[in-house]
């Protein structure tokens, strides 16, 4: 992870070409955790090159499995698990190792982990995940800074009702409940298709998963899983930023290896603005955005199927050059406006009250020194200035590097003005 390397953009150029969409890092990570409940070899195909995947498979390296990268293909042997704690440095690097939580203990009975604490977004609380393996057995201290977890009768099937349809816990109690012994339910479970990837990856093991995707899901508990492939679903969260970044510059741009069924929660939102987009087959979308940009009605980020938290950033930047006056409501975290203050920089017009931004569209930006802070806000900055008048210049391109595969190049290679730098 390079923290000394900038983005140099010069704004002005319109998006114009064709992008194959990367592997999703949602699903990536909860499926690499999922090997771990397989004594073998998995193959998981359309693995995104993020550091966030790197650092799973340092976690993965860490208790015991072989793992290693061949193009986008990532093979993991969790045959032999030589350990169940992962340390400090593996859980800050990346909060989201979380999700190892309940494939360790349900391989091993046993897992400790440093408590992955809050991030840039949020306080990112884990109750809903520890309540869940509770039910399920598991007796969990938390002291020290550690998570200390056991299951000293094994994991049983419970019925679980998460009070918010949370991703990670839904992720958790999968991994947790596929050895469990006896039925697990899961009620207003998270309905994301990272959700439905997982469950169909696991079943391809050889779990008796059913419900995936809707709102009640039914784990009836296996003794054994057997080794298998896996191809990752394509990253929606990345389609819809490089579509925000082809309509911010009027451009035109077709997304091959994608999935437009699960874009609904958005693409109304562009066509709202005035940007026509088609969904061909065969994984396949076409975007135009020749016409002035005008402002959609309120966007407030909900579970799936609504408007995904994770493109809220990158619209924002978006709605800062559309006429009119737009306003977002994030609902899922408390502090996902980040961005906003950078986005000013560039002469955007923003106010913001708590969990709700104001935006007056502006009829152009102007290029500034900017500063990302986290993953999806980056990405923001970055589709601004792609429509921003001369240079600007990101630090902080470790953030967006987590989930964006070599962002510069696939912008470069449908017209953008983009660079890389290492820091002098
Ligand atoms: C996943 O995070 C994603 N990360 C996030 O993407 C995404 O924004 C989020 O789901 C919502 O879609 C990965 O999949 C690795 P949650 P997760 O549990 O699982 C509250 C990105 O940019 N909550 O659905 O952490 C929580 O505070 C990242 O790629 C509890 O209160 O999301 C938040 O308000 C950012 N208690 C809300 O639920 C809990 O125990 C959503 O959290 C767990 C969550």
């Amino acid at each position: 992870m390079d923290i000394r390397s900038r983005l140099i953009i010069n704004g002005g150029k319109r998006i114009e070409g064709e992008i194959a969409v990367q592997g999703s890092k949602n699903s990536a990570l909860p499926l690499l955790s999922a090997a771990v409940l397989v004594h073998g070899e998995c193959v998981f195909h359309n693995c995104p090159r993020l550091t966030d995947v790197d650092a799973a498979c340092r976690i993965l390296t860490r208790i015991g499995c072989k793992c290693q990268r061949s193009g986008d293909t990532v093979t993991v042997d969790a045959q032999h698990i030589s350990e169940n704690e992962i340390p400090e440095s593996l859980m800050r690097r990346m909060r989201g190792s979380m999700i190892f939580l309940g494939s360790i203990l349900g391989r091993t009975g046993r897992c400790r982990l440093s408590f992955p604490g809050g991030c840039e977004i949020g306080s990112r609380p884990i109750d809903l995940h520890l309540s869940a393996l509770r039910q399920m057995g598991a007796v969990i201290t938390e002291e020290h800074g550690y998570l200390d977890c056991e299951t000293p009768t094994g994991l049983h099937g419970a019925k679980i009702t998460l009070s918010f349809s949370s991703v990670g816990a839904t992720e958790n109690i999968l991994l947790a409940a596929v050895l469990a012994n006896g039925t697990t339910e899961i009620h207003n479970a998270a309905r994301e298709p990272e959700i439905v990837d997982l469950a169909e990856c696991l079943n391809k093991f050889g779990a008796k998963i059913s419900g995936a995707g809707e709102s009640t899901i039914y784990v009836e508990g296996v003794s054994k899983l057997e080794p298998s492939e896996h191809t990752v679903i394509p990253d929606r969260i990345v389609a819809g930023t490089y579509m925000c970044a082809a309509a911010i510059t009027r451009g035109e741009l077709i997304l091959t290896h994608c999935e437009p069924s699960q874009m609904n929660g958005f693409i109304p939102v562009l066509e709202q603005m005035g940007v026509r987009v088609y969904a061909y087959g065969g994984g396949k979308i076409y975007l135009n955005s020749r016409k002035k940009l005008v402002a959609p009605s309120t966007v407030r980020t909900m579970p799936y199927p609504g408007f995904p938290t994770d493109v809220q950033a990158p619209f924002t930047a978006l709605c800062s050059t559309a006429e009119g006056t737009s306003v977002f409501v994030e609902t899922i975290f408390e502090n996902r406006f980040r961005h906003v203050s950078e986005l000013m920089r560039l002469g955007a017009s923003v106010k913001l009250e708590g969990r709700v931004c104001v935006i007056e569209g502006v009829k152009k930006l102007s290029g500034a020194k900017l500063c990302a802070s986290e993953l999806r806000g980056g990405a923001a900055l970055v589709v601004a200035a792609l429509a921003a008048d001369g240079i600007t210049e990101i630090s902080g391109v470790n953030y967006i590097e987590r989930g964006y595969e070599s962002i510069e190049n696939e912008l470069r290679s449908v017209g953008a003005d983009i660079k890389k730098i290492q820091a002098i």
